[in-house]
């Protein structure tokens, strides 16, 4: 009796003490710093802080996220990581490869992730067959975002093929209208080049290219066409465009200085954020082609020590999979759930027309990895096709001579 007590009082202590240990913590790295994003991080922070985590912000500006990745590396090289990172497709595997990654396979097999993620996100976020990141969304990439009173004022639709679109440009650029809002970074030019080889050369050409980089693909007649629009789609922009972030190029359609973005749809989280409604004050198309280009965000967690960054590691990998935080995340952050099954009762269009083009995608062989936001390619590949793609924007390179080089580079980063 005396030691059972004794046993008791002893476990409780403990508990106690582990209790008190392991208050959750995550020092969390993240690119999210424009409006749209920033709302959107918020309702993690919120959720994680709402179940007892002490969240500790890394925000590193910079969209797409290439000053994030370098702030990253500095972190694990002096060791000292953070806990818990945004990073996505081959990327994550690179740094497993490293031996940095915690593993969260415990999380995912309590939470039932193998039921609640579809296959092919699930897949990127396993490392040696044990999940390794969670996903919290599926961006898609090809869209072009159109105002709806410039489209009106100007007398033209939304462009279903590339002609349509170049002259639909032609009569804006008339009327004192900037046809394209760009900001002038390489991934900018890169999204766009991705979505212009789907539209011209189709989903099998855009995987043979970016996906497989087969070099016929790469230096082929089709690949000259794209370096073509690239071109006469330079034309497009206005002249202070250099250095421009991405969503500031979105406020230019928002205000109604220029009439289109062709960018993912974290640009409808700057359009919800202003206050705009879909179908009203701006228009969501796909850009002209098809098939889907996805990019799913996700969160892996980096090996640390301590009880309350481990819970806090664990805690957050639970409720970003958990269904209210893919709902409000999403709302906000302009893209759709990654988990199975969330409702789409409060979604709008834009994103009720993604899911469903993502089902249409998937079954029919068209839902491909986006290369430019870091899905289908290791780092170093994607990098040299982005340098010659910025390149060629930049400057008078051919298309011809684009298309070689392009062919060129890939070879030498292998
Ligand atoms: C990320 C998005 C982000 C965008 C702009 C993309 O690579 O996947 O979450 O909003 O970059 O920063």
């Amino acid at each position: 009796m005396k030691r059972s007590v004794l046993a008791s009082l002893t476990l409780i202590a403990g508990l106690g003490a582990g209790t008190a240990l392991a208050e959750p913590q995550a020092e969390v790295l993240h690119w999210w710093t424009s409006g749209g994003e920033a709302r959107a991080v918020q309702t993690l922070m919120d959720e994680f802080q709402s179940n007892g985590g002490k969240w500790v912000d890394m925000p590193v500006a910079g969209g797409g996220g290439d000053a994030a990745m370098q702030a990253l590396r500095a972190r694990v090289l002096s060791g000292n990581a953070p806990t818990a990172v945004q990073l996505k497709g081959p990327s994550i595997q690179e740094w497993y490869e490293e031996g940095v990654l915690a593993d969260l396979s415990g999380v995912g097999k309590v939470e039932k992730w193998d039921l609640l993620l579809p296959a092919a996100i699930a897949g990127h976020m396993k490392c040696g067959g044990k999940y390794c990141a969670a996903p919290v969304n599926v961006h898609r990439v090809n869209w072009i975002w159109a105002n709806t009173a410039v489209l009106a004022r100007a007398g033209v639709s939304i462009p279903t093929s590339w002609d349509e679109f170049n002259t639909a440009a032609v009569k804006l650029k008339a009327l004192g209208i900037t046809p394209l809002a760009h900001g002038g970074q390489a991934w900018q030019d890169a999204t766009v080049f991705e979505s212009v080889v789907l539209g011209i050369g189709g989903p099998a050409f855009y995987r043979k290219a970016l996906v497989d980089l087969d070099p016929a693909a790469l230096n082929s007649a089709t690949m000259v066409k794209v370096f073509d629009q690239m071109r006469t789609l330079r034309g497009f922009v206005d002249s202070n465009f250099s250095g421009r972030e991405w969503n500031l190029a979105t406020a230019m359609v928002i205000n109604g200085e220029a009439a289109f973005q062709i960018m993912g749809d974290w640009a409808k989280g700057e359009f919800t954020a202003a206050g705009k409604t879909p179908g009203k004050d701006y228009q969501c198309n796909p850009t002209p082609g098809a098939g889907f280009l996805y990019n799913v965000d996700s969160f892996a967690m980096f090996k640390v020590s301590g009880a309350d960054r481990e819970a806090g590691q664990k805690l957050l990998a639970k409720l970003i999979v958990g269904e209210n935080f893919q709902k409000t995340f999403n709302l906000a952050k302009g893209s759709i759930p990654a988990r199975l099954g969330t409702p789409l009762g409060e979604f709008d269009y834009c994103a009720r027309r993604s899911a469903y083009d993502m089902d249409v995608a998937a079954s029919s062989g068209t839902l491909l990895p986006s290369y430019a936001h870091g899905m289908a390619l290791r780092g170093q590949q994607a990098g040299a096709i982005t340098d010659l793609v910025t390149q060629h924007f930049n400057s008078d390179m051919s298309s011809a001579q684009a298309a070689k080089s392009l062919a060129d580079a890939v070879a030498n980063s292998r």
